[in-house]
């Protein structure tokens, strides 16, 4: 398959990137680095990837930024943070992403387990995962020629130590295991679950 990782820089992206480069051709997108650059937050630069890419069969997005931070003192344009990078980025990667991917093509999302168990500072990040599962249950079934739509929901990461002190009682989860839900949403069949690591 010809896949398309968007975020394939990162902590958790270029871990899926090693792994899915064993069995398909990659192309690694990412804000400043990768073979093309793309800036999730512009639907003008996502369209413009995916002419730029040609045809794909899969599209992998391990990226999106949210707003971590107190509740009390949070503003609406601390809230779009996560709204417009997130949530809309990724939502953005689907809904034109759909009128370029192949047939029996697949969206992998990330969201993540902020959406049902929060943390002090996590509200924004709490509301953006959620929106993103519910997003993938409802694209689900509109989604033409087969497409299929994922989210993967992973718990703080081994390899993230410097978020360790903001999910007290959390035990971090490993990286194996991450990689292999975005390997069961790409490979597999399965459309309009929430792969959750936690
Ligand atoms: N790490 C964890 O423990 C954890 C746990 C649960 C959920 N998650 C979620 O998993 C996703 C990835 O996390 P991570 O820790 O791997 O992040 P990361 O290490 O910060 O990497 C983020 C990646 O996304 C790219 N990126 C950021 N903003 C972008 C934009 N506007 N347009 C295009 N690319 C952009 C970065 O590219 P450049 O380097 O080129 O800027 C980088 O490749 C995030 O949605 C995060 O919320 C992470």
């Amino acid at each position: 398959m010809k896949i398309i990782i968007i975020g394939a820089s990162g902590t958790i992206g270029k871990v899926v990137t090693e792994e899915l480069s064993k069995r398909h051709e990659i192309i690694k997108a990412s804000r400043n680095k990768g073979d093309v650059q793309v800036d999730i937050q512009s639907p003008k630069s996502i369209e413009s990837m995916y002419k730029h890419v040609g045809k794909f069969d899969a599209v992998v997005s391990t990226t999106g930024e949210g707003y971590f931070g107190p509740l009390k003192t949070a503003l609406d344009k601390d809230f779009r943070k996560g709204v417009d990078s997130k949530l809309m980025g990724q939502v953005n990667l689907v809904l034109i992403g759909q009128h370029y991917i192949d047939a029996k093509g697949s969206f992998t999302l990330t969201s993540g387990i902020l959406a049902e168990d929060p943390v002090v500072l996590g509200s924004n990040l709490s509301m953006v995962n959620g929106a993103i599962n519910s997003f993938v249950i409802g694209a689900s079934i509109e989604l033409e020629n087969n497409v299929r739509i994922n989210s993967v929901s992973p718990g703080v990461v081994e390899d993230s130590p410097g978020y360790f002190p903001y999910f007290p009682g959390h035990i971090p989860v490993m990286m194996d295991n991450v990689v292999a839900a975005y390997v069961r949403s790409v490979e597999g069949a399965i459309t309009g679950k929430i792969i959750k690591v936690f």
